[in-house]
Protein backbone atom coordinates (compact mmCIF):
# COMPACT_ATOMS: atom_id res chain seq x y z
CA UNK A 1 0.00 0.00 0.00
CA UNK A 2 1.24 3.48 -0.74
CA UNK A 3 1.78 6.20 1.71
CA UNK A 4 -1.42 7.96 1.02
CA UNK A 5 -3.57 4.60 0.94
CA UNK A 6 -2.15 4.13 4.07
CA UNK A 7 -3.18 7.58 5.33
CA UNK A 8 -6.64 7.06 4.29
CA UNK A 9 -6.65 3.85 6.12
CA UNK A 10 -5.69 5.19 9.23
CA UNK A 11 -8.17 7.40 8.71
CA UNK A 12 -10.80 5.22 8.23
CA UNK A 13 -9.75 2.62 11.52
CA UNK A 14 -9.72 6.55 13.44
CA UNK A 15 -13.50 6.58 12.46
CA UNK A 16 -14.25 2.96 13.02
CA UNK A 17 -13.01 3.48 16.46
CA UNK A 18 -15.47 6.57 16.65
CA UNK A 19 -17.99 4.52 16.16
CA UNK A 20 -17.17 1.96 18.40
CA UNK A 21 -17.42 4.32 20.89
CA UNK A 22 -20.94 4.66 20.50
CA UNK A 23 -21.87 0.97 21.23
CA UNK A 24 -21.32 1.62 24.97
CA UNK A 25 -22.54 4.72 25.77
CA UNK A 26 -19.77 3.93 28.54
CA UNK A 27 -17.09 1.68 29.12
CA UNK A 28 -18.74 0.38 32.63
CA UNK A 29 -21.51 -2.23 34.06
CA UNK A 30 -24.55 0.42 33.01
CA UNK A 31 -23.12 0.93 29.49
CA UNK A 32 -22.79 -2.70 28.99
CA UNK A 33 -26.39 -3.57 30.44
CA UNK A 34 -28.27 -0.34 28.61
CA UNK A 35 -26.23 -1.85 25.37
CA UNK A 36 -27.90 -5.45 26.32
CA UNK A 37 -31.15 -4.09 26.77
CA UNK A 38 -30.86 -2.22 23.17
CA UNK A 39 -31.50 -4.10 19.72
CA UNK A 40 -28.16 -3.85 18.61
CA UNK A 41 -27.68 -6.34 20.84
CA UNK A 42 -28.70 -9.51 19.47
CA UNK A 43 -25.83 -11.93 18.76
CA UNK A 44 -24.50 -13.12 21.83
CA UNK A 45 -21.34 -15.14 22.19
CA UNK A 46 -20.12 -16.94 25.49
CA UNK A 47 -16.82 -18.49 26.45
CA UNK A 48 -17.35 -20.58 29.59
CA UNK A 49 -14.81 -22.33 31.67
CA UNK A 50 -14.43 -24.73 34.89
CA UNK A 51 -14.92 -21.33 37.05
CA UNK A 52 -18.78 -21.75 35.86
CA UNK A 53 -19.45 -25.33 37.48
CA UNK A 54 -17.28 -24.47 40.61
CA UNK A 55 -20.37 -23.22 42.92
CA UNK A 56 -22.04 -27.36 41.71
CA UNK A 57 -19.17 -28.70 43.24
CA UNK A 58 -16.68 -29.57 40.43
CA UNK A 59 -13.28 -28.25 41.15
CA UNK A 60 -11.97 -25.79 38.43
CA UNK A 61 -8.03 -27.15 37.12
CA UNK A 62 -5.66 -24.16 38.42
CA UNK A 63 -7.05 -22.31 41.13
CA UNK A 64 -4.46 -22.66 44.17
CA UNK A 65 -5.46 -25.47 46.63
CA UNK A 66 -8.67 -26.11 44.87
CA UNK A 67 -8.35 -26.86 41.61
CA UNK A 68 -7.72 -30.43 39.93
CA UNK A 69 -4.18 -30.11 38.96
CA UNK A 70 -3.20 -28.67 42.66
CA UNK A 71 -4.61 -32.46 43.81
CA UNK A 72 -2.89 -35.37 41.69
CA UNK A 73 -0.58 -36.02 44.08
CA UNK A 74 -1.70 -39.54 44.31
CA UNK A 75 -1.12 -40.34 40.92
CA UNK A 76 2.88 -39.99 40.39
CA UNK A 77 2.37 -37.89 37.17
CA UNK A 78 5.52 -36.49 35.50
CA UNK A 79 3.66 -33.46 35.39
CA UNK A 80 -0.32 -32.24 36.27
CA UNK A 81 -1.18 -32.17 32.39
CA UNK A 82 -0.45 -35.30 31.84
CA UNK A 83 -3.78 -36.44 33.52
CA UNK A 84 -5.78 -34.98 30.32
CA UNK A 85 -2.50 -35.94 28.08
CA UNK A 86 -3.59 -38.37 24.88
CA UNK A 87 0.34 -40.05 25.08
CA UNK A 88 0.12 -40.42 28.61
CA UNK A 89 -3.61 -42.01 28.88
CA UNK A 90 -2.14 -44.79 25.93
CA UNK A 91 0.21 -45.69 28.33
CA UNK A 92 -1.81 -45.64 31.44
CA UNK A 93 -5.35 -45.09 31.67
CA UNK A 94 -6.14 -45.64 34.96
CA UNK A 95 -5.37 -42.56 36.87
CA UNK A 96 -7.90 -40.38 34.43
CA UNK A 97 -10.22 -43.30 35.44
CA UNK A 98 -9.80 -42.68 38.53
CA UNK A 99 -10.52 -39.11 38.50
CA UNK A 100 -13.62 -39.70 35.65
CA UNK A 101 -15.14 -41.19 39.04
CA UNK A 102 -15.30 -37.52 40.54
CA UNK A 103 -16.03 -35.41 37.19
CA UNK A 104 -18.84 -37.42 35.80
CA UNK A 105 -21.89 -35.84 35.41
CA UNK A 106 -24.19 -37.70 37.97
CA UNK A 107 -26.43 -35.63 40.20
CA UNK A 108 -25.18 -32.01 39.47
CA UNK A 109 -27.16 -29.64 39.10
CA UNK A 110 -26.15 -26.33 36.80
CA UNK A 111 -25.35 -23.00 38.45
CA UNK A 112 -26.98 -19.67 38.38
CA UNK A 113 -25.06 -18.65 35.76
CA UNK A 114 -25.99 -21.87 33.39
CA UNK A 115 -29.49 -20.38 34.16
CA UNK A 116 -28.22 -16.93 33.12
CA UNK A 117 -27.66 -18.21 29.78
CA UNK A 118 -30.45 -20.60 29.43
CA UNK A 119 -32.60 -16.89 29.78
CA UNK A 120 -30.13 -14.99 27.50
CA UNK A 121 -31.02 -18.08 24.76
CA UNK A 122 -35.23 -17.56 25.90
CA UNK A 123 -34.71 -13.62 25.43
CA UNK A 124 -33.56 -14.55 21.35
CA UNK A 125 -30.00 -13.13 22.33
CA UNK A 126 -27.74 -16.43 22.37
CA UNK A 127 -25.91 -17.18 19.20
CA UNK A 128 -23.64 -19.45 20.92
CA UNK A 129 -22.37 -20.98 24.13
CA UNK A 130 -18.66 -22.04 23.59
CA UNK A 131 -17.33 -24.45 26.46
CA UNK A 132 -14.76 -25.74 27.70
CA UNK A 133 -16.36 -28.12 30.47
CA UNK A 134 -17.25 -31.50 30.51
CA UNK A 135 -19.80 -31.49 32.48
CA UNK A 136 -22.81 -31.06 30.27
CA UNK A 137 -24.30 -28.85 32.57
CA UNK A 138 -25.44 -25.97 29.57
CA UNK A 139 -27.45 -29.03 28.18
CA UNK A 140 -28.69 -29.77 31.33
CA UNK A 141 -30.01 -26.31 31.98
CA UNK A 142 -31.72 -26.58 28.87
CA UNK A 143 -29.97 -24.65 26.34
CA UNK A 144 -30.89 -25.87 23.05
CA UNK A 145 -28.08 -28.40 21.60
CA UNK A 146 -27.39 -26.29 18.63
CA UNK A 147 -26.77 -23.39 20.54
CA UNK A 148 -23.70 -24.97 22.43
CA UNK A 149 -20.02 -26.17 21.22
CA UNK A 150 -18.97 -28.68 23.67
CA UNK A 151 -15.08 -27.24 22.73
CA UNK A 152 -13.21 -29.72 25.10
CA UNK A 153 -15.61 -32.79 23.98
CA UNK A 154 -18.10 -34.85 26.49
CA UNK A 155 -18.58 -37.42 28.79
CA UNK A 156 -22.13 -37.57 26.40
CA UNK A 157 -20.15 -40.22 23.85
CA UNK A 158 -17.67 -42.64 23.91
CA UNK A 159 -15.24 -44.20 21.32
CA UNK A 160 -13.53 -47.31 21.28
CA UNK A 161 -9.11 -46.07 20.85
CA UNK A 162 -8.64 -48.38 18.05
CA UNK A 163 -8.20 -46.90 14.80
CA UNK A 164 -9.52 -49.84 13.19
CA UNK A 165 -12.71 -50.25 15.26
CA UNK A 166 -13.82 -46.73 17.23
CA UNK A 167 -17.35 -48.62 18.37
CA UNK A 168 -19.01 -45.46 19.99
CA UNK A 169 -20.28 -46.03 23.30
CA UNK A 170 -23.62 -43.53 25.55
CA UNK A 171 -23.00 -41.84 28.53
CA UNK A 172 -24.71 -44.38 30.36
CA UNK A 173 -22.49 -47.18 29.47
CA UNK A 174 -19.41 -45.22 30.42
CA UNK A 175 -20.79 -44.11 33.21
CA UNK A 176 -22.16 -47.80 34.60
CA UNK A 177 -17.61 -48.79 33.70
CA UNK A 178 -16.65 -46.02 35.53
CA UNK A 179 -18.47 -46.32 38.79
CA UNK A 180 -18.07 -49.94 38.43
CA UNK A 181 -14.68 -50.33 39.73
CA UNK A 182 -14.20 -49.87 43.34
CA UNK A 183 -12.73 -46.61 44.38
CA UNK A 184 -8.78 -47.65 45.10
CA UNK A 185 -8.80 -50.49 41.78
CA UNK A 186 -10.52 -48.15 38.96
CA UNK A 187 -11.69 -50.38 36.02
CA UNK A 188 -10.86 -49.21 32.45
CA UNK A 189 -13.36 -49.80 30.29
CA UNK A 190 -12.86 -52.38 27.25
CA UNK A 191 -14.58 -52.33 24.27
CA UNK A 192 -16.43 -55.35 23.83
CA UNK A 193 -15.95 -55.77 20.02
CA UNK A 194 -11.75 -55.46 20.12
CA UNK A 195 -10.72 -55.52 23.84
CA UNK A 196 -8.89 -51.43 23.39
CA UNK A 197 -9.73 -48.80 25.90
CA UNK A 198 -12.78 -46.72 25.32
CA UNK A 199 -12.40 -43.15 26.01
CA UNK A 200 -14.96 -40.81 26.55
CA UNK A 201 -14.97 -38.28 23.64
CA UNK A 202 -13.26 -35.58 26.14
CA UNK A 203 -10.40 -33.50 23.88
CA UNK A 204 -6.94 -34.25 25.69
CA UNK A 205 -4.17 -32.70 25.07
CA UNK A 206 -2.48 -33.59 21.97
CA UNK A 207 -6.19 -34.43 20.09
CA UNK A 208 -7.57 -31.95 17.61
CA UNK A 209 -10.87 -30.18 18.89
CA UNK A 210 -14.23 -30.95 17.27
CA UNK A 211 -14.78 -29.91 13.50
CA UNK A 212 -17.96 -28.02 14.73
CA UNK A 213 -15.75 -25.80 16.78
CA UNK A 214 -13.90 -24.81 13.84
CA UNK A 215 -16.84 -24.13 11.36
CA UNK A 216 -19.06 -22.39 13.83
CA UNK A 217 -16.18 -20.19 15.38
CA UNK A 218 -15.83 -19.04 12.35
CA UNK A 219 -19.47 -18.47 11.17
CA UNK A 220 -20.27 -17.08 14.61
CA UNK A 221 -17.05 -14.59 15.52
CA UNK A 222 -17.19 -12.21 12.53
CA UNK A 223 -20.56 -11.37 13.18
CA UNK A 224 -21.64 -11.22 16.87
CA UNK A 225 -22.35 -8.40 18.99
CA UNK A 226 -21.17 -9.27 22.53
CA UNK A 227 -18.59 -11.75 24.16
CA UNK A 228 -19.03 -12.65 27.26
CA UNK A 229 -16.31 -14.63 29.03
CA UNK A 230 -16.91 -16.59 32.15
CA UNK A 231 -14.85 -18.47 34.94
CA UNK A 232 -11.94 -19.43 32.99
CA UNK A 233 -8.45 -18.78 33.32
CA UNK A 234 -7.80 -18.61 29.16
CA UNK A 235 -4.85 -20.28 29.46
CA UNK A 236 -5.54 -23.23 26.82
CA UNK A 237 -5.13 -22.62 23.35
CA UNK A 238 -6.78 -22.53 20.69
CA UNK A 239 -9.95 -21.78 22.98
CA UNK A 240 -8.37 -18.91 24.49
CA UNK A 241 -7.43 -16.75 21.24
CA UNK A 242 -11.27 -16.74 20.21
CA UNK A 243 -11.78 -13.71 21.90
CA UNK A 244 -9.72 -12.33 19.69
CA UNK A 245 -11.88 -13.25 16.35
CA UNK A 246 -14.88 -10.82 17.31
CA UNK A 247 -14.45 -7.66 15.28
CA UNK A 248 -12.37 -4.76 16.94
CA UNK A 249 -15.42 -2.68 17.95
CA UNK A 250 -17.43 -5.29 19.61
CA UNK A 251 -17.96 -5.38 23.04
CA UNK A 252 -16.42 -7.57 25.35
CA UNK A 253 -17.23 -8.82 29.27
CA UNK A 254 -15.16 -10.58 31.26
CA UNK A 255 -16.73 -12.42 34.50
CA UNK A 256 -14.22 -14.09 36.55
CA UNK A 257 -13.17 -14.55 40.78
CA UNK A 258 -9.12 -13.72 39.70
CA UNK A 259 -7.99 -11.09 37.20
CA UNK A 260 -6.48 -12.90 34.33
CA UNK A 261 -2.71 -13.79 33.94
CA UNK A 262 -0.33 -10.81 32.57
CA UNK A 263 2.82 -11.05 30.64
CA UNK A 264 5.94 -11.43 32.17
CA UNK A 265 7.98 -8.33 31.42
CA UNK A 266 10.45 -10.77 29.57
CA UNK A 267 7.18 -12.07 27.84
CA UNK A 268 5.92 -8.42 27.16
CA UNK A 269 9.72 -7.65 25.60
CA UNK A 270 9.01 -10.96 23.59
CA UNK A 271 5.89 -9.78 22.35
CA UNK A 272 3.93 -12.89 24.09
CA UNK A 273 0.42 -11.68 24.39
CA UNK A 274 -1.86 -11.51 28.07
CA UNK A 275 -5.38 -12.47 28.73
CA UNK A 276 -6.18 -10.75 24.92
CA UNK A 277 -8.44 -7.94 27.19
CA UNK A 278 -7.38 -4.36 27.09
CA UNK A 279 -9.26 -3.73 30.96
CA UNK A 280 -6.59 -0.70 32.29
CA UNK A 281 -5.53 1.21 29.35
CA UNK A 282 -6.84 4.67 28.74
CA UNK A 283 -7.80 3.37 24.80
CA UNK A 284 -9.88 0.68 26.07
CA UNK A 285 -13.56 1.51 24.66
CA UNK A 286 -15.23 -1.82 24.80
CA UNK A 287 -13.33 -4.28 27.31
CA UNK A 288 -15.39 -4.55 31.06
CA UNK A 289 -14.09 -6.90 33.74
CA UNK A 290 -16.67 -8.11 36.72
CA UNK A 291 -14.31 -9.61 38.95
CA UNK A 292 -16.25 -12.00 41.42
CA UNK A 293 -18.43 -15.00 41.48
CA UNK A 294 -19.54 -15.81 38.38
CA UNK A 295 -23.53 -16.50 40.11
CA UNK A 296 -23.38 -13.67 41.76
CA UNK A 297 -21.89 -11.49 38.67
CA UNK A 298 -25.11 -13.21 36.88
CA UNK A 299 -27.40 -12.05 39.50
CA UNK A 300 -26.16 -8.23 39.48
CA UNK A 301 -26.47 -8.53 35.83
CA UNK A 302 -29.97 -9.83 35.69
CA UNK A 303 -30.96 -7.30 37.96
CA UNK A 304 -29.76 -4.48 36.31
CA UNK A 305 -31.34 -5.96 33.00
CA UNK A 306 -34.88 -6.61 34.72
CA UNK A 307 -34.55 -10.52 34.46
CA UNK A 308 -34.21 -11.06 37.93
CA UNK A 309 -37.54 -12.76 38.52
CA UNK A 310 -37.74 -14.63 35.25
CA UNK A 311 -34.36 -16.20 36.55
CA UNK A 312 -35.44 -17.05 39.98
CA UNK A 313 -38.48 -18.22 37.60
CA UNK A 314 -36.32 -20.66 35.56
CA UNK A 315 -34.43 -22.24 38.26
CA UNK A 316 -37.25 -22.89 40.46
CA UNK A 317 -38.92 -25.29 37.28
CA UNK A 318 -36.24 -26.70 36.63
CA UNK A 319 -36.70 -30.01 37.94
P1 LIG B 1 -9.09 -23.05 35.03
O1 LIG B 1 -9.09 -23.82 36.30
O2 LIG B 1 -7.80 -22.89 34.33
O3 LIG B 1 -9.67 -21.58 35.29
C1 LIG B 1 -10.85 -21.39 36.00
C2 LIG B 1 -11.01 -19.91 36.28
O4 LIG B 1 -12.28 -19.72 36.88
C3 LIG B 1 -9.95 -19.36 37.23
O5 LIG B 1 -9.44 -18.15 36.71
C4 LIG B 1 -10.72 -19.13 38.53
O6 LIG B 1 -10.26 -17.99 39.25
C5 LIG B 1 -12.12 -18.88 38.01
N1 LIG B 1 -13.19 -19.25 38.95
C6 LIG B 1 -13.25 -20.27 39.84
N2 LIG B 1 -14.42 -20.28 40.49
C7 LIG B 1 -15.14 -19.24 39.99
C8 LIG B 1 -16.44 -18.70 40.25
N3 LIG B 1 -17.27 -19.26 41.15
N4 LIG B 1 -16.83 -17.62 39.55
C9 LIG B 1 -16.02 -17.04 38.63
N5 LIG B 1 -14.79 -17.50 38.35
C10 LIG B 1 -14.35 -18.59 39.00
O7 LIG B 1 -10.19 -23.71 34.10
P2 LIG B 1 -10.40 -23.49 32.53
O8 LIG B 1 -9.99 -22.14 32.11
O9 LIG B 1 -11.78 -23.93 32.23
O10 LIG B 1 -8.73 -28.81 29.31
O11 LIG B 1 -9.38 -24.56 31.95
C11 LIG B 1 -9.26 -24.71 30.58
C12 LIG B 1 -8.87 -26.12 30.22
O12 LIG B 1 -7.71 -26.51 30.96
C13 LIG B 1 -9.88 -27.18 30.60
O13 LIG B 1 -10.94 -27.29 29.65
C14 LIG B 1 -9.05 -28.41 30.64
C15 LIG B 1 -7.86 -27.88 31.38
O14 LIG B 1 -6.68 -28.54 31.20
C16 LIG B 1 -8.39 -30.07 29.04
O15 LIG B 1 -8.33 -30.92 29.88
C17 LIG B 1 -8.09 -30.34 27.60
ZN1 LIG C 1 -13.02 -51.64 19.72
Amino acid sequence: MDKLGLFFKSLSVREERHEVQKLLSEVSIDGLVKYMRSELCRRVIVMVGAGMSTSAGIPDFRSPGSGIYANLKQYNLPFPEAMFEIGYFRQRPEPFFHLARELLPTEVKPTRSHFFLKLLSQKGKLRRVYTQNIDCLERVAGIPDEEIVEAHGSFYRSHCLSSACRKEYSLDWIKSKIMAGDESAPKVPKCDECGSTVKPDIVFFGERLPDRFFRLTEQDFPDCDLLIVIGTSLCVQPFASLLELVPQHVPRLAINLTPFKQPSKLEALLGMPGSGFDFESESNFRDIFMQGRCDDMCDDLAARLGWKEELDQLMKDHK
